[in-house]
């Protein structure tokens, strides 16, 4: 089944310019199936065709944006910069970082996005979030890894050092994780790495399935564990687990914490956004 989507970057239709998290919903939705939330597991399931991606946008697109109405200024980016998307789906979650956003100075994404890291279960949809992050940044790199969140292993997590890192978790941290799955072990593997890390996590509420547990829990985790005044004597070291296999131990301190939950009227649907910036040393 031909991508639409990828067919327009080939022919040229798609640019670099045109391309945002809005055009994509727009131009590219479609109702397939007339009943989207069922056949997409309600927007949870892992998308299996073109015909799932194009639904999603349709069914999904709008208050995918949505939750990126309100989250919080990404300004502080100084040096080259990793953007990984975690659960990237087909890209919308990373246009809306990169389209909605500026810098403080003159610069653009295009001075300090250096690579990107997309990791989805769903292949089509990684082929198409591809597309999308190469149209966007011809002289990034663009990696992938077609994997679930807890199928993740070092080699996967092992980002260059001294730099900025943003992670995005963006509608993924309310889908039901396997239960032996450490959210919290996982989280400290990722900020592992020495340099910035930001995390910026959205999510809305499923009706009555109190699914904002995991994000509430690693919001609670970094105030925790991470919001300390720095002290050479202190305790909070943590070793790093992935490759050069020498163990080595960082501390990490979180600089900049928030936490947003707000309520759309269109759809009265409760979002959540958190913000945690880590520096690790
Ligand atoms: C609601 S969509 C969000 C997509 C994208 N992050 C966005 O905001 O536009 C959820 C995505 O998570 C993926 N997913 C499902 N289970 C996952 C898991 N265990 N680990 C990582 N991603 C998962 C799905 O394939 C789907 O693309």
């Amino acid at each position: 089944m031909t991508d639409k989507v990828i067919e327009a970057i080939n022919n040229g239709i798609l640019t670099a310019d045109n391309l945002t998290h809005e055009t994509l919903r727009y131009d590219y939705r479609v109702d397939v199936y007339g009943n989207g939330p069922e056949v997409l597991g309600r927007g949870r399931g892992v998308l299996e065709d073109t015909d799932h991606l194009d639904q999603y946008l349709y069914s999904y697109g709008r208050m995918g944006n949505e939750q990126w109405d309100k989250p919080f200024e990404i300004t502080m980016v100084d040096d080259d910069t990793t953007i990984i998307d975690y659960g990237c789906g087909q890209g919308l979650s990373f246009l809306n970082l990169v389209c909605r956003w500026g810098h403080d100075d003159d610069r653009t994404w295009q001075d300090y996005l250096k690579s990107v890291i997309l990791i989805e279960p769903s292949i089509v949809a990684l082929d198409r979030a591809q597309a999308i992050a190469q149209l966007k940044f011809p002289d990034a790199t663009i990696s992938t890894v077609n994997k679930k969140l807890e199928e993740l292993d070092n080699n996967d997590l092992s980002f260059d050092e001294n730099k900025v890192m943003i992670h995005i978790f963006s509608q993924v941290l309310d889908i039901p994780l396997d239960d032996e799955f450490d959210l919290l072990g996982f989280f400290e593997t990722i900020t592992s790495t020495v340099g910035t890390h930001y995390i910026h996590v959205v999510s809305h509420e499923v009706g009555g399935m109190n699914n904002q547990q995991n994000i509430l829990k690693l919001y609670k985790h970094i105030v925790d564990k991470h919001v300390h005044v720095y002290d050479s004597t202190d305790e909070i070291c943590f070793v790093l687990k992935t490759p050069p296999t020498e163990a080595r131990k960082v501390i990490k301190t979180a600089t900049n914490m928030a936490l947003n939950t707000f309520n759309i009227p269109r759809n009265d649907k409760n979002y959540t956004a958190m913000f945690a910036c880590i520096k690790t040393v």
